[in-house]
């Protein structure tokens, strides 16, 4: 079937299978930043954000992405030009093997987005939906409160 999906602002279009999982669909389309990890919706590696939202992709088929408007990390700034929430993780050392990071990222984004100032819980709360296995979600936090201005424990 033919679908159309606006991913980082740039209309695209697929043919697809009734059945294929979003998340084949765009890494074979070269998306690279969503890693396959359990595909069974637990781990939140293939996070992309539809319609703002962070969505695990491996949960979705593509063909319900027909018509709406997907986010990927590498939509977010550049080597030279790190997006902000991509400085705050480099600045207080959030990244370790990086397989969760791009996910972890994008939850972040949808998080400031939408509440620009979040208190621990709301980032405790955003970033739940990523497992890392490097078990690294105490500098994830933090960056989440640096851009945010926020105290820890606030
Ligand atoms: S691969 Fe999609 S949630 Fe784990
Ligand atoms: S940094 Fe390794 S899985 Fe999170």
């Amino acid at each position: 079937m033919h679908i159309e999906i606006r991913i980082n602002d740039e209309l695209k279009i697929f043919e697809v299978a009734a059945g294929e999982l979003l998340i084949w669909v765009l890494r074979r389309a070269g998306y690279f930043s969503i890693k396959h990890g359990c595909e069974t919706g637990d781990c939140g590696a293939c996070a992309v954000l539809v319609e703002g939202r962070p969505v695990p992709s491996c949960m979705m088929l593509a063909a319900q992405a027909d018509g709406r408007r997907i986010t990927t990390a590498e939509s977010l700034g550049t080597p030279d030009a790190l997006h902000p929430v991509q400085q705050a993780f480099v600045d207080v050392g959030a990244i370790q093997c990086g397989y969760c990071t791009p996910a972890m990222i994008l939850v972040a984004k949808a998080l400031l987005d939408q509440n620009p100032q979040p208190t621990e819980l709301d980032a405790r709360q955003a970033l739940s939906g990523v497992l890392c296995r490097c078990t690294g979600y105490v500098k994830p936090i933090q960056a989440i409160l640096q851009i945010g201005n926020t105290r820890p424990g606030a």
